[in-house]
């Protein structure tokens, strides 16, 4: 039978070399915080519980746990002062208690680490009591070193600080994940001491343990390609680097779908955002949060859609922006039109350029095409919305509504002060202000009737002079 899993998430620690006011695991990649990755992975591992160890912004840090995975085993545990690495794991100590499975331990600000290689990690430390996730790198930095001794084996891991300059040669750094079983995990993090540079308890400390005590240690030691896939963020350079590892990924499995990119490199997307086959993104596109996007659309250059449903066939054309939109099929935005929250187009609706929609539902085949404002609105299927035409929707106390019946036309220059309602096929004559509801069918004029005063110039002029 396979054995239990829980997890262990490090993120206490504020993050001192970030210079930030907020918590380092809460910094975003791909539009999520850094501890939403490690969490998630964990539990598609199957741990269960999943303990966060919480300290610096701990309300902010459980607010967001609670917002990303609600009903999942996620709990946490407090380090009130951050005394270190196995400082903070003891602390899950009494939410594992009478646990007998596998410990995963993880760093909540190494967001790039899949389940799939904690699962090869596990299967690399076999019976060893402890398996050390390692990485092979060029430029091992500060990490600690993975100290191995003359057949091979893993010694333990001394601290880049603690390091003489021989195991600074070392290529071959911990990653700082692990998979520990947990009799012999808590045993040992209590024979743990801080006679060490920093005076920190460190849970690294752990594999010289288990090597004295007959226990084994092993490690995974990810090179190559995959070097970087458990790469920690420590300052904001780690953060764009990070962030780089996690766009190119994105991208790839974009690519890899079907869509079309001129420059990759120019395509920023959030985790989680899809795209369907067959689709374009022009350069400096952006597209976060819950974006959903069809397949057969275009989305020109320097278009920015956050938490927009997209149907198949749409054209985005250039420097469009949604948000909270939802967008039918065949519809074309743009370009320089705004789409804000509970925008909803239906089949074939146009909307042009400067064109500015909040609340506003167009049913099929609806246009507007210039200049226009669409606040609390509803415009009917086929309706023609002029250039300049404008919802008075808000009165400085109240939003009102406005409703455009199918087949309407309102000619441009024209406000709509809400509360108010155009029937079925009616016309506004350009340049009207509506009041009052227009009957389906009926034409509303609104403005002052012209007068022509013929000869006027010509007397002005003559008055101008005799004026000299
Ligand atoms: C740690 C490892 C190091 C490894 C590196 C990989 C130790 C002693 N060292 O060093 O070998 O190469 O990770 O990234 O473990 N944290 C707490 N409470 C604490 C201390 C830390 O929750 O008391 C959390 C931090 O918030 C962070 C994680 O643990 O999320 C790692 O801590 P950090 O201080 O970044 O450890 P490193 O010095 O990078
Ligand atoms: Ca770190």
């Amino acid at each position: 039978m396979a054995r239990a899993r829980a997890a262990v998430v490090m993120a206490a620690g504020q993050g001192t070399r970030m210079r930030s006011a907020l918590a380092k695991v809460l910094h975003p990649v791909a539009g999520r915080p850094m501890i939403h990755y490690a969490v998630r992975e964990a539990l598609a591992l199957g741990c269960a519980p999943v303990v966060v160890i919480v300290g610096h912004q701990r309300e902010a840090v459980e607010a967001r746990l609670a917002a990303d995975f609600p009903g999942a085993p996620v709990v946490t545990a407090v380090q009130a002062e951050q005394r270190g690495t196995a400082h903070a794991v003891a602390c899950a100590g009494p939410a594992l208690a009478g646990f007998a499975g596998d410990v995963f331990i993880l760093s909540g600000d190494v967001p790039g680490l899949p389940a799939a290689t904690l699962a090869e990690l596990d299967a690399a430390g076999g019976d060893a009591a402890v398996a050390v996730l390692g990485m092979k790198l060029a430029d091992p930095a500060a990490y600690g070193r993975l100290v191995r001794g003359p057949g091979g084996e893993l010694l333990s891991i001394v601290e880049y600080k603690d390091s003489t300059p021989a195991q600074q040669a070392i290529d071959e750094v911990n990653a700082g994940v692990y998979r520990v079983h947990a009799d012999f995990l808590f045993d040992a993090l209590g024979r743990v001491g801080s006679d060490n540079a920093q005076g920190e308890f460190y849970l690294t400390d752990i594999i010289g343990l288990s090597v004295e005590a007959g226990r084994g240690a092993r490690t995974l030691v990810l090179g190559g390609d995959r070097a970087l896939e458990a790469a920690g963020v420590n300052d904001r350079a780690d953060l764009a680097a990070a962030e780089g590892r996690m766009q190119a990924r994105l991208r790839a499995r974009l690519l890899a779908a079907g869509v079309t990119m001129i420059d990759p490199a120019r395509v920023v997307l959030g985790d989680g955002v899809e795209v369907g086959p067959d689709s374009v993104l022009e350069p400096d596109v952006t597209l976060l949060g819950s974006t959903r996007v069809g397949r057969d659309c275009v989305i020109e250059q320097g278009c920015r859609l956050v938490d927009t449903a997209v149907a198949d066939g749409v054209h985005f054309k250039a420097y469009t922006v949604t948000e909270g939109a939802s967008v039918g099929p065949d519809c074309t935005v743009g370009p320089f039109a705004r789409l804000r929250e509970g925008t909803v187009l239906h089949a074939h609706v146009k909307v042009g350029n400067f064109v500015e929609t909040k609340k506003a539902e167009l049913f099929d085949g609806a246009k507007a095409s210039h200049l226009t404002y669409l606040g609390d609105a509803t415009v009917g299927a086929g309706a023609n919305v002029g250039a300049g035409t404008i919802t008075c929707n808000y009165d400085g106390k109240k939003k009102h509504r406005t409703s455009i019946g199918a087949g309407a036309f309102i000619g441009s220059d024209t406000q709509l002060v809400a509360p108010v309602a155009v029937g079925d096929g009616a016309y506004v004559a350009a340049g009207s202000t509506v009041t009052e509801d227009v009957p389906a069918g009926s034409l509303a004029l609104s403005r002052v009737r012209q007068q022509n005063i013929e000869g006027w110039v010509a007397r002005k002029q003559a008055r101008d002079a005799g004026q000299e």
